[in-house]
């Protein structure tokens, strides 16, 4: 990897797209559409069967190759070249990032091909013979349900995947069911019908030293214990995924029981790895085939197609210019599909925990801003609470709407058309005389329509990508996963910043663990202090002190 990094900042192409942000400040995309009649065409890509419309972006064509030159100063393609051939560009943990190896798309060379081969292949006899019935619990039933006890990237993936493409699974041979939180209400809630006889636990965590999986974990084998008897043998009922092996063991996972996940795999790109196990279990072999091959697909585009005809990096650039020219501090993301409504959740942590970042490749530390905050939930759900604020709201809030355009099921046609309208409606808002005469219409006095006027307008000109999939199944969602993975990458690499730590989130942890281990009552700062003393209060029954 190249050495002479500079920052984002200092390299010519930032400057001219300042002139650009210029240019474009009193432009509407809504007259650029007027101006332009090839718009459409020429802010708009496909790959892998998915279409992404950036034509209702407030960027022109000319802005946009001006971020493709931006890319190129910065040196993306080498980046692209690094990750892809294996080298750490995990430079802090000094680890390359080879998720794609999973996949096989342009595969990255890995020294442990054998033992991930091994693991693939186990995994798949595991789900096979769940799905069979032939795997037996200690009283000789066969297994019926399966929990995954995992967080983060040891749940978010593949919770969101089979919510995706599995439906209920109440009526598979095998149900399937996700624990994260410490609270135990989740675990409980997920184990209320279940019997103990026929359920199995995944233990999902890459390090194996997670508070809430290892506490979930130990939760499950007291249930099982307390039903099954002290002389049941709980490994029938145990399976682990993780890269601490020897924890694993420990912890009473039998090693037949094991699955291994390569250390070059980073929690928040492992749904593809063992930790995809529910999802392979949920959707069979061919389903789960599918998803690699969606997502295989998009990474041979990434690292193949030239950067001006290339769908992460686009994506990856006109989130870059919202942020970073135009002052925009969040994306919305909006999936026009029920199945999908963790999407959003599952993209949260792939770009704020990979880009939400500060530290430099070089150490020192960035003077622009990264990542945005993330959000986002289902539509036509949102539409119904927190669209007005894109509408009339004081803020500028870029949405990724996700549309699902086929189906065998006519009645998602509403979803196409609701994604369609919020889009437009979006993009061209009401002007205070076309509120006028809107309400001029229905029959509203002079008067009435003065007070009302205002109140009607929209002003638009709010930014929105459109992400077309032909169909929500394995195939496309593999592949808008990967493009999103991807497009993390081409920011962090603009950046500068190292997408695949996270030493942030261990400060807290640390305070979480230094809390529950002090043995005096009052520990922290004075807030903490503070709180713990109303907390103790209210323990015992008392007032707020
Ligand atoms: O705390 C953050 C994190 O380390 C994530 O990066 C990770 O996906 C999650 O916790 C779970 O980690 P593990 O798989 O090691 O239990």
């Amino acid at each position: 990897m190249t050495d002479t990094f500079l920052p984002p900042d200092r390299l010519p192409a930032w400057q001219l797209l300042h002139a650009h942000r210029q240019r474009l400040a009193t432009e509407r995309v809504a007259e650029l559409f007027d101006a332009h009649p090839k718009r459409f065409d020429e802010l708009s890509i496909d790959a892998c069967g998915l279409l992404a419309d950036f034509s209702r972006q407030r960027l022109d064509r000319n802005t946009l190759d001006a971020l493709i030159e931006l890319a190129r100063q910065a040196r993306l393609p080498e980046g692209i070249d690094a990750l892809f051939s294996g080298q750490p560009v995990n430079h802090t943990e000094e680890r390359a990032a080879l998720h794609m190896a999973l996949r096989g798309g342009c595969p990255p060379p890995v020294a442990d091909a054998t033992q991930v081969q091994d693991t693939a292949s186990r995994m798949r006899t595991l789900a096979r013979d769940l799905r069979a019935g032939v795997l037996k619990g200690a009283s000789g039933r066969p297994i019926r349900r399966v929990v995954n006890l995992g967080i983060g990237g040891s749940d978010l993936g593949p919770r969101m995947v089979v919510e995706a493409l599995a439906g209920p699974t109440a009526k598979h041979p095998v149900m399937v069911h996700f624990a994260a939180n410490i609270d135990p209400q989740e675990l409980d809630e997920v184990l209320a019908d279940a019997n103990p006889a026929e359920t199995l636990f995944i233990v999902a965590s890459k390090s194996f030293t997670t508070a809430e999986t290892l506490a979930n974990a130990q939760a499950a084998r007291a249930w099982l214990r307390t039903a099954l008897g002290p002389d049941a043998d709980l490994g029938a009922h145990f399976v682990a995924v993780t890269n601490a092996v020897a924890a694993a063991v420990d912890f009473g996972i039998a090693k037949e029981r094991l699955l291994p996940m390569p250390e070059w795999v980073g929690g928040r790109y492992s749904v593809w790895s063992a930790i995809g196990l529910p999802v392979l279990i949920a959707l069979g072999e061919t389903g789960f085939e599918a998803l690699l091959a969606g997502a295989r697909a998009m990474d041979e585009h990434f690292c193949n197609a030239p950067l001006a005809a290339n769908l992460p990096v686009w994506m990856g650039l006109v989130g870059l210019w919202n942020t970073d020219f135009l002052d925009q501090e969040t994306l919305a993301v909006l999936p026009y599909a029920h199945g999908l409504r963790n999407f959003p959740a599952w993209l949260q942590q792939l770009e704020m925990e990979s880009n939400g970042k500060r530290t430099l490749r070089d150490g020192t530390f960035s003077t622009v801003m990264t990542a945005p905050v993330v959000w986002g939930g289902a539509g036509t759900v949102g539409q119904h609470a927190f669209h007005q604020l894109f509408y009339q709201g004081t803020r500028a809030i870029p949405v990724d709407f996700i549309v699902v355009a086929g189906g065998e099921d006519p009645r998602r046609q509403a979803l196409v058309h609701n994604a369609l309208a919020q889009a437009a409606a979006l993009t061209h808002g009401r002007s205070l005389d076309e509120a006028a005469a809107a309400l001029r219409a229905r029959g509203a006095d002079e008067a009435e329509i003065r007070r009302l006027a205002p109140h009607l307008t929209i002003p638009g000109n709010q930014a929105s990508t459109t992400v077309l999939l032909p169909r929500l199944d394995a195939y496309s969602l593999g592949a808008l996963m990967a493009l999103y993975e991807h497009k993390v990458f081409v920011q962090g690499w603009i950046w500068g910043i190292n997408s695949f730590d996270q030493y942030g989130v261990e400060l807290g942890k640390e305070m979480a663990r230094r809390l529950s281990d002090a043995t005096s009552t009052a520990h922290g700062d004075g807030a903490t202090i503070g709180l713990q003393r109303a907390i103790a209060a209210l323990r015992r029954g008392a007032p707020y002190p």
